[in-house]
């Protein structure tokens, strides 16, 4: 029988995109399960969540450790307990490293907010408004050592209507991370 693969989601903030891969869970959509959500956030609302579902946690403060190949070694040896399949990063801010590049390679897959090559970086909505484009939209990717530089595997555009303020374009690219994250998880599973 097939074996139904695990995920890790790592995520440092809201969790909108937990809750949108959960519920694809939940709703059969998705076929895999959630067997570790990883913060880096102590108090991350993502983590209130997880813990209210039953999930298993692994929550660090970055700052307590000397640097970061100390508290990736803990975070694999996390992943391993937790038998984890795919590294699912879900707002994660935080550039991986190669202890879990090297442990999880070709496994870790990242979501962005816009058209990559577009608008790297933090606050990539504010970036695309800024810059008064009329089209932005949402890229999943692979993750490598660069900042949202890995190949891409599914991008969906969002028209930036004249009206909109920027949290109608956040509202609006929202909508498709929410529905093209749990889709292109389980088409990356079926391969
Ligand atoms: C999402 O919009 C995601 O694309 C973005 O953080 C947000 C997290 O929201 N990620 C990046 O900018 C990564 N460079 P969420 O916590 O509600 O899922």
């Amino acid at each position: 029988m097939k074996k139904t693969k695990h995920l890790a989601v790592f995520a440092s903030g809201t969790g909108s995109n937990f809750d949108a891969i959960q519920l694809a869970i939940e709703a059969g959509t998705l076929d895999a399960a959630i067997t570790l959500v990883v913060s880096d956030v102590p108090t991350s609302a993502v983590i209130d969540k997880a813990k209210r579902k039953g999930l298993k946690t692994f929550v660090f403060d970055p700052k307590s450790y000397p640097n970061k190949r100390v508290f990736e070694i803990e975070i694999v040896e996390a992943l391993q307990e937790a038998e984890a399949d795919f590294i699912i990063l879900a707002g994660y801010m935080r550039l991986v490293g190669p202890t879990l590049l090297h442990a999880y390679e070709g496994k870790i897959i990242n979501i962005h907010p816009s058209l990559l090559p577009s608008f790297k970086g933090l606050d990539a909505i504010g970036q695309a408004f800024d810059a008064g484009v009329k089209i932005t939209g949402v890229t999943i990717h692979y993750v490598d050592e660069g900042m949202d530089t890995g190949r891409i595997i599914a991008q969906e555009a969002v028209k930036v209507s004249d009206t909109y303020a920027r949290g109608d374009l956040q509202r609006a690219i929202q909508v498709v991370e929410h529905q093209l994250y749990p889709a292109t998880i389980q088409s990356l599973l079926q391969q």
